[in-house]
């Protein structure tokens, strides 16, 4: 097994490994601590691989809002058909970061893919985290912030294509909040890493709005920097496996007129510090 940093920021391919294989699951878990994001090239796997898979890191954590797939209601649909505009996970965001105890990882496998594009982005929150001002550092390191689902998945959203095509639904199930630090120290590796995100954060506690807006929208703009991002372009049976606590991540919508499908496993998690 050959294991390929993709930049200097995070993430690494892994040529010749196969996720069945129990002998080289204690690698594949070393380079998935060390790289947050890793991406396997070639497999050749059903449903239960998959999920046999993700069950070697922890129990599934299973996605109230996505189809699940047909007998498998821990394996998410992430689909978009060719006569469809929107994609699944198009904005920044950080997996069911609304729950007290956020997913893990994910672990996303590649079924179908468009001729071009479809690729999917990540940020190294630890990374970001580790390019602020210690000034800056030291603020954000007093803070908390709430996340919610409604926003994204709640009754408001009933008018828009995944929910109409029925790619997303449940909408009455949209009601998690949770509060967690600005700043987390990674349950594993012990790094300092930023902890909010464009999709599912709504607000710092103990500002005002406008106080709010401004600092999250600085962050941002921080996180959105390419020094802390690597980019996976997908080949049919790839998996890549992502840890939630240590990454953004978004899909890049630019495949119109092609059909991408691929299947989700969330992997459960602690409470974060
Ligand atoms: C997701 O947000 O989990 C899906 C990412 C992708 O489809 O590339």
């Amino acid at each position: 097994m050959e294991v390929r940093p993709l930049t200097g920021g995070l993430g690494a391919e892994i040529i010749g490994a196969d996720i069945r294989s129990a002998e080289q699951f204690g690698e594949i878990q070393e380079a998935y601590s060390e790289y947050s994001v890793i991406v396997l090239r070639g497999q050749s796997i059903s449903p239960e691989d998959h999920l046999k898979f993700a069950r070697q890191f922890g129990p599934i954590n299973v996605n109230r809002f996505f189809k699940p797939v047909d007998g498998h209601p821990e394996i998410a649909t992430v689909l978009k058909e060719k006569n469809q505009k929107q994609a699944v996970g198009e904005g920044w965001h950080t997996d069911h970061s609304y729950d007290q105890r956020p997913a893990m990882g994910s672990i996303l496998h590649a079924l179908e893919m468009p001729p071009y594009g479809g690729d999917t982005l990540f940020a190294s929150m630890a990374a970001a985290y580790d390019a602020l001002s210690p000034k800056m550092r030291e603020i954000l390191d007093q803070l908390s912030a709430v996340h919610s689902s409604r926003h994204v998945f709640g009754a408001d959203t009933l008018d828009s294509e995944a929910a109409k095509s029925g790619r997303l639904g449940n909408a009455k199930a949209a009601t998690q909040e949770a509060v967690h630090p600005v700043v987390i120290t990674h349950p594993l590796s012990g790094r300092r890493g930023l902890y909010v995100n464009p999709v599912f954060t709504t607000h710092i506690q103990g500002l005002t709005n406008d106080e709010s807006a401004a600092m999250l929208g600085m962050l941002y703009e921080h996180c959105k920097k390419p020094e802390f991002h690597c980019r996976v372009r997908w080949q049919v049976g790839d998996v890549t496996m992502w840890d939630n606590r240590a990454t953004w991540h978004k899909a890049i919508n630019d495949y119109h007129g092609y059909r991408r499908l691929m299947h989700r496993i969330t992997v459960d998690g602690v409470a974060l510090t």
